[in-house]
């Protein structure tokens, strides 16, 4: 069997007396679309970025691309596209000559309009990044993480501030990306995003994984049973049921053929499992807050 692109066993991350990430195990395999989940300080940053080789692990074992990325050398990481959830882009280049700049740093980079497209800067080709929207700043972000055609893509809450339509052409990028043949690793908020892109889900809380799996499966066949809501002399009514055509179908027999009235049948989104997920879940094992002297700068 092919080893996974990515094996991460028992990792640990403490921050001083903070488990920000307190034994997390998951494989990401090749060709993937795997989107880490959790809430606000669930630990995914931090995770990610251990893998990115840009934080020091506490303890656990990881590869990526069958390299331990402590200490992995520049080889590795031209293999890695990188958006990071915040950036210190300074912007005295136009978007081009940044876009450029980087691909130059590239053995086998995509090309440079193409990639100004696919994000939908062509307007914004010329201009200096600083004076770009917010928006416009992060799919510039986008675009540098994947400017070198990467084989194995981290994108940590790449669609933050995007308008509608931006996130919609996003997901195509994203998906042509996969089917290039692309390993993407996301995380996002937006549990619509998630459900449009991954293929596997992982969900974090606490530092710790509560679920890891297919993105139809995570939570198991319980939390995804539909409901078939119809209203009965004016009262609303709802049944859960594996059985929801059916059901319907008695519902219409039982009324000589005539329509129900407001039936619907609502199956759970993946937000709505994400939800029931981390309900029981506490934030994480912080004993005591960490001092100023336990917090640790991003290694460059
Ligand atoms: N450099 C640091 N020094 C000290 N504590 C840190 C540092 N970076 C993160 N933490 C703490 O570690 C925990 C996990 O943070 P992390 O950034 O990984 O969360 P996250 O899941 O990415 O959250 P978000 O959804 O808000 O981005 C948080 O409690 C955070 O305060
Ligand atoms: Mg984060």
């Amino acid at each position: 069997m092919n080893q996974p692109i990515v094996r991460v066993r028992e990792l640990r991350k403490s921050y001083g007396k903070l488990h920000a990430v307190d034994g997390v195990t998951f494989d990401i395999e090749r060709g993937e679309i795997f989107a880490l989940l959790g809430p606000n300080g669930a630990g995914k940053s931090t995770t990610i970025e251990i893998l990115e080789g840009y934080r020091h692990r506490t303890g656990g074992e990881v590869s990526v691309l069958g390299t331990d990325p402590a200490t992995a050398g520049l080889d590795w990481k031209t293999r890695l596209g990188i958006v990071l959830q915040s950036t210190g882009e300074s912007g005295s280049a136009t978007v081009r000559e940044q876009l450029a700049h980087f691909a130059a740093l590239y053995p086998d980079p995509r090309d440079v309009d193409e990639v100004i497209a696919a994000v939908g800067l062509e307007e914004k080709a010329k201009t200096l990044i600083r004076k770009l929207s917010g928006g416009q700043r992060r799919r510039v972000d986008v675009a540098l993480g994947v400017i070198g055609r990467p084989e194995l893509l981290f994108l940590d809450e790449p669609t933050t501030g995007f308008d509608p339509q931006a996130r919609r052409q996003f997901w195509e990028l994203v998906r042509s990306l996969k089917r290039e043949g692309t390993t993407i690793v996301l995380t996002t908020h937006y549990l619509d995003e998630a459900a449009q892109l991954a293929d596997r889900v992982g969900v974090i809380a606490g530092g710790r994984m509560v679920d890891v799996g297919g993105v139809d499966e995570i939570g198991g066949r319980d939390a995804r049973v539909p409901v078939v809501r119809w209203r009965e002399n004016g009262e609303r009514r709802e049944l859960r049921t594996d059985l929801p055509a059916t059901h319907v179908a008695r519902l219409v027999a039982a009324g000589d053929g005539v329509e129900p009235e407001g039936v619907e049948i609502v199956r759970p989104t993946l937000e709505d499992v994400y939800l029931s997920l981390i309900a029981h879940t506490t934030d994480a094992t912080d004993i005591g807050a960490p001092s100023d002297s336990s917090r640790e700068e991003v290694a460059a």
